[in-house]
């Protein structure tokens, strides 16, 4: 070990591959203060140069860290330790990193015991601004992240827990530089609406879980953007929005909503994206897109495009959107021009998989001028039909 240390030590401050006479050494990369020794079938924390700031373990052995392992590097900022196979953390051993401000634990099999008394409680007193804690099945419990609530912290990455979602109360409440959570693929069916109060959490990701409707979450006046994809939601009701009043980006795709409210878009005034593909929309209301905030805008892989001949204006208080997907038509024979009246911003119209149109002609899009056809170019040649 103390060879390949050495030789770390000799080419720090040069940009290097440091080539020792330990196989080890000879695939850590390190200059400036930044040392990777990913991927090298580590089983400890080896000695690196003192003046480190990045350090990055992933993907090593690594199954303890060790009282002393970090005792020698106070100027260590980011810390990457995911995809090892940690079951313990000495209870002091990341206490001497006083300048740490990100942690990457995710993909080892820390029991929640573990967080709680060695990372947790030690960084009550740290400069942590991002912790990563993805892939490891833990629950927390009412005082785990009471430590945190003292810190700086910014944001923190639960995805892939697939037992978390149980959360206590009060769970980040009073976390006031909190900006972003994610629970990404983790199992919930539900959400503690009393976990995030007196926060003001910008990014929010639920994508991938089992969501039935929109978590009744507190303090959500400065969130903006709300990741809700692939979930089981199956409607949302206008009111729920009004208190997302600085949502600039909602995703809805793949859930099993059958119908867009009015007030969806009209409650959201600052919305700019808006993403509900794959969904089970085939009804509209009369204006589902009164916005003029609304720049992007999925509606592909919806049963939707059927009522369209119904509702020849759907698009048209959406007079500042430069982005429409509308995706598979399979409908026939409607009066598309009507349908793309007062879209004059419009830079980006995908359609595809045009079946069957005799209709239309370049004349069709005239009142689009700036706007760039994707998608029916491929299946379509103005005039003439592929
Ligand atoms: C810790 O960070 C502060 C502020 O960025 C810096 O002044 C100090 O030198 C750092 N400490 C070490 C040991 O690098
Ligand atoms: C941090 O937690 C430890 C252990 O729980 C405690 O002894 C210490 O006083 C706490 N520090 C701060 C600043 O809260
Ligand atoms: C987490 O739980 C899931 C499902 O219960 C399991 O497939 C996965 O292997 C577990 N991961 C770990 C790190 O224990
Ligand atoms: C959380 O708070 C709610 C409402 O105050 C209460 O009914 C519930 O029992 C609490 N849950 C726990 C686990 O403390
Ligand atoms: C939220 O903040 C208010 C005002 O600071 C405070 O009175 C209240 O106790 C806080 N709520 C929680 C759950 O901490
Ligand atoms: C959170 O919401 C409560 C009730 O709506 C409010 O009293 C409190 O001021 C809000 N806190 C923040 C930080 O916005
Ligand atoms: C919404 O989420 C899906 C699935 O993660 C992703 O492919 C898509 O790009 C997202 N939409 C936007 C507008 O970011
Ligand atoms: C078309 O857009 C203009 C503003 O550019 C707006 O005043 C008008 O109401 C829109 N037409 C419809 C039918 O919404």
């Amino acid at each position: 070990m103390a060879l390949w240390c050495v030789a770390l030590w000799l080419f720090v401050s040069t940009v290097k591959v440091c080539h020792g006479s330990d196989d080890i050494c000879g695939m850590c990369v390190c200059r400036y203060g930044y040392v990777d020794c990913s991927n090298m079938d580590l089983q400890y924390v080896p000695s690196f140069p003192s003046d480190t700031t990045i350090l990055k373990l992933s993907r090593n052995r690594i199954m303890e860290i060790r009282e002393k392992d970090f005792d020698k590097y106070p100027s260590l900022q980011y810390l990457f330790l995911d995809n090892n196979r940690m079951r313990t953390i000495h209870k002091n051993a990341l206490l001497p990193l006083s300048n740490l401000t990100y942690l990457d634990l995710s993909w080892n099999d820390l029991s929640i015991q573990v967080l709680d008394n060695s990372v947790f409680s030690v960084l009550n007193s740290s400069k942590i601004e991002h912790l990563i804690l993805s892939g490891m099945n833990f629950t927390l419990n009412d005082q785990s992240l009471g430590g945190l609530k003292k810190t700086h912290i910014r944001g923190i990455d639960f995805s892939w827990n697939r037992e978390i979602c149980d959360l206590p109360n009060y769970t980040f409440s009073n976390m006031q530089e909190l900006r972003m959570v994610s629970f990404r693929y983790c199992n919930c069916y539900e959400f503690n609406p009393l976990t995030f109060i007196n926060t003001s959490l910008e990014f929010l990701d639920f994508g991938y879980n089992h969501l039935w409707k929109i978590p009744e979450i507190q303090n959500t006046t400065f969130l903006q953007i709300l990741r809700l994809e692939k979930n089981a939601i199956m409607d949302v009701p206008g009111e729920t929005w009004l208190k997302f009043s600085s949502l600039h980006t909602l995703n809805l795709s793949s859930n099993s909503l059958y119908t867009i409210h009015d007030d969806l878009v009209q409650n959201l005034d600052k919305l700019e994206t808006l993403d509900l593909r794959g969904n089970r929309i085939e009804t509209l209301s009369d204006h589902p897109f009164k916005s003029t905030s609304l720049r992007v805008l999925h509606l592909e892989d919806n049963p939707v495009t059927f009522s369209f001949i119904y509702h020849h204006e759907v698009f048209r208080e959406a007079v500042y959107l430069r982005e429409l997907y509308l995706g598979k038509f399979e409908t026939v024979d409607f009066m598309f021009e009507i349908l793309f009246t007062n879209l004059t911003y419009l830079e980006v119209l995908h359609i595809e998989n045009v079946q069957r149109f005799t209709a239309i002609t370049r004349e069709t899009f005239q009142n689009l001028p700036r706007t760039h056809l994707e998608a029916i170019a491929r299946y379509w040649t103005f005039g003439e039909p592929v």
